[in-house]
């Protein structure tokens, strides 16, 4: 497993759209112009990454949804209402946290009316990296946790499984003092009623470590 450098990530194509002074505002307006890869076309608008400059902790997902490319705004939908669940369950305020994703244009195929969510590619993920690199300059979170194999492969390289790592903080690396990888909240959707209790579990599990080496961080 090869934790990616900022460097490695600011080699997508997306990096000639990436402004020069990072700010709130330069990385949405210069965003929206961004044609790194096609995704630009089929989508609403791009969705940058939500929270505080100051905040410790980004979490990092796969792309926007439907409802996030409608809104403009990461993790709105039923995703995102997960993720606030559990994130509260956590004892992690979402106010506190940098919210964003690895790709920032929704990838759909249409499905009658509906707009099918797809997976964007290694191409796709690679070209839209300096956005992310540009985001994690910007916050220098303390803690990075990468929200399914889309984020994780992102930064870790893409052999890496997260069934495998999933929960096992990596510390020192060259993006932030701490990484993690779980799952993403929308496998928890997907998961079978029976099992959806203890896959929830799981998930909050990771998320009270990330609450738990932060505020030693701080108090350090
Ligand atoms: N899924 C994601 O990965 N990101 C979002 O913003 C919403 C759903
Ligand atoms: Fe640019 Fe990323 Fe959108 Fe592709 S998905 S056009 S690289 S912002």
């Amino acid at each position: 497993m090869k934790i990616a450098m900022l460097s490695d990530l600011h080699d997508g194509a997306a990096e000639a759209y990436l402004p020069e002074r990072l700010t709130k505002a330069s990385l949405h307006d210069s965003l929206q112009d961004c044609r790194g890869c096609p995704l630009w076309e089929h989508a609403t608008q791009a969705v940058p990454g939500e929270g505080r400059k100051s905040s410790r902790v980004m979490l990092v997902g796969e792309q926007p949804g439907d409802r996030e490319d409608i809104d403009g705004r990461p993790f709105v939908g039923p995703a995102g209402r997960l993720l606030d669940e559990a994130l509260e369950q956590a004892g992690i305020d979402r106010e506190s946290a940098f919210v964003t994703n690895a790709v920032k244009h929704f990838k759909w195929e249409p499905r009658g009316k509906r707009r099918l969510h797809q997976k964007p590619n290694r191409s796709e993920v690679e070209a839209c990296g300096p956005w992310l690199a540009g985001e994690i300059e910007y916050v220098r979170p303390d803690f990075l946790v990468l929200l399914g194999s889309t984020a994780a492969q992102a930064v870790l390289g893409s052999d890496v499984r997260v069934t495998r790592i999933r929960g096992e903080v990596l510390t020192d690396t060259p993006l932030a003092a701490h990484v993690m990888a779980t799952v993403h909240p929308s496998s928890i959707l997907r998961t079978r009623d029976g099992d959806r209790h203890d896959a929830m579990e799981a998930f909050v599990d990771d998320l009270r470590q990330v609450a738990r080496l932060v505020s030693a961080s701080r108090s350090r």
